[in-house]
């Protein structure tokens, strides 16, 4: 079984975009909320349900949390083939994009919010041939990364402050959802629409309703006893 669910109506492929995930809709389990003792069972248990690992990289600084960084990647992909899709909660994510690449990374998202003119670190990304996508918080409007649109592989719309799991679902997310997808539509881009934080399944639906296609879940996947059973169960929300 794979992570694919259903198709979305895209025409144009990103130069950039090396993603597998491109106009399907998939779940991201967070590695946040597993195990860190006990990541490579992590894996296992969910590797044969999903295509991505979401695996959130947090420096202490742009956020108040401290998780994991290239060492721990590069665990990760001596240890799966699926896409390691890390989201760096970093305050200078152009500094570490070649150790990222080196470790194994797939794919970052940096946020806007630490970059606010983001060419050096898209193009950076393409040099060492990263995908890359942007976040926009809680509190930042998705007008600040509609000029960069047609050079992403993703944009990742928080729906919770970042740097820890388990928080509840910012509602007001949705429509930032559907405003990023509506400009995707509207230039004929196949770029992917993240949510992460809070998903589950209340209100997994609702994000794919909203036009997110990439749905992270930590722990409403990593938090459960059966992990591939949760991933399944979320799956069967949205198909
Ligand atoms: C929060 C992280 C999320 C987090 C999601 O800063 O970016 O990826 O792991 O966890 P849940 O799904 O528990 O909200
Ligand atoms: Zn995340």
């Amino acid at each position: 079984m794979n992570g694919e669910l259903s198709t979305m109506n895209c025409e144009l492929r990103n130069p950039l975009h090396f993603s597998p995930m491109v106009n399907t809709v998939t779940i991201a389990p967070s590695i946040l909320a597993a195990d860190f003792a006990r990541l490579g069972e992590a894996v296992e248990q969910v590797a044969g349900e999903v295509k991505m690992l979401h695996v959130d990289v947090m420096d202490g600084h742009f956020v108040p949390n401290i998780s994991i960084g290239p060492p721990v990647i590069a665990s990760l992909r001596a240890a799966t083939d699926l896409y390691l899709d890390c989201h760096l909660m970093i305050t200078d994510p152009l500094r570490y994009l070649g150790a990222m690449k080196d470790s194994g990374a797939n794919g970052v998202t940096a946020h806007i919010e630490t970059v606010p003119n983001p060419v050096p670190v898209i193009e950076e990304a393409a040099a060492v041939g990263l995908d890359i996508a942007l976040a926009v918080n809680p509190a930042t409007p998705v007008d600040t990364i509609m000029p960069y649109l047609d050079r992403l592989s993703m944009v990742l719309v928080m729906s919770v402050q970042p740097g820890f799991g388990g928080q509840s679902f910012i509602e007001d997310s949705l429509h930032k959802v559907e405003v990023v997808r509506a400009a995707i539509d509207a230039r004929g881009l196949s770029t992917d629409v993240q949510i992460d934080g809070g998903i589950g399944m209340d209100n997994i639906n609702r994000a794919v309703d909203a036009g997110a296609n990439i749905l992270v879940a930590g722990s409403s996947v990593f938090g459960t006893d059966d992990p591939a059973a949760a991933v399944r169960d979320l799956k069967s929300r949205i198909s």
